[in-house]
């Protein structure tokens, strides 16, 4: 069982913390801090019943566009639904604010969150060639995707 809450201004170091448990190129707290500071960044929190942080979800508003800037659910919960749910409340509050468009980045070869995506209505649309750097000097490539709203909502 889980819990969705929005995002506040003061949930930087949660955040900090689950994505330095998802990406070796984690984003620091100064970068979460100045992105919920920002008025058009929305997002939720999945949390535990006894209120721990499990994952989040952050993305921008651009007019009646979208960008999903990062989503992360620490290793211990995954593949639990948990970010499913995550997706799931993004895309219902961008849609309920008549969002047209929304686009995100994903590794070529992160499958679960390919999977996830399309499931949700996303298509690739584009590639951007060695986006990400992983360990060393290897990169991988981006697929870019994106999801519209259905023209009659
Ligand atoms: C991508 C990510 C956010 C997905 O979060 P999650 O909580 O694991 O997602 P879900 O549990 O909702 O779904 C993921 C998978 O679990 C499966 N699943 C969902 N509920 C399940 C359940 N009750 N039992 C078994 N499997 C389940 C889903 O079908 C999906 O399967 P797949 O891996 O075969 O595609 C998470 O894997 C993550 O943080 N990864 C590292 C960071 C990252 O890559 N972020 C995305 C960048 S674009």
């Amino acid at each position: 069982m889980v819990s969705l809450v929005p995002l506040m201004a003061e949930d930087g170091g949660a955040l900090e913390e689950i994505h330095a448990s998802c990406f070796p190129d984690a984003w620091d707290r100064a970068t979460f801090d100045n992105l919920l500071k920002e008025n058009p960044t929305c997002g939720w929190m999945a949390t535990s019943l006894t209120g721990d942080p499990l994952g989040f979800i952050l993305a921008r508003i651009v007019g009646n566009e979208a960008e999903i800037l990062t989503f992360a659910v620490q290793p211990s919960s995954q593949k639990l639904g948990v970010g499913r749910c995550l997706l799931k409340a993004l895309m219902n509050f961008l849609t309920s604010v008549r969002c047209k468009k929304v686009f995100l980045e994903v590794a070529f070869d992160n499958e679960t969150a390919i999977g996830l995506y399309r499931s949700a209505g996303f298509t690739p649309v584009g590639t951007r060639p060695n986006y990400y750097q992983r360990t060393g000097q290897t990169f991988v490539s981006a697929s870019v995707m994106a999801w519209t709203a259905d023209e009659m909502e």
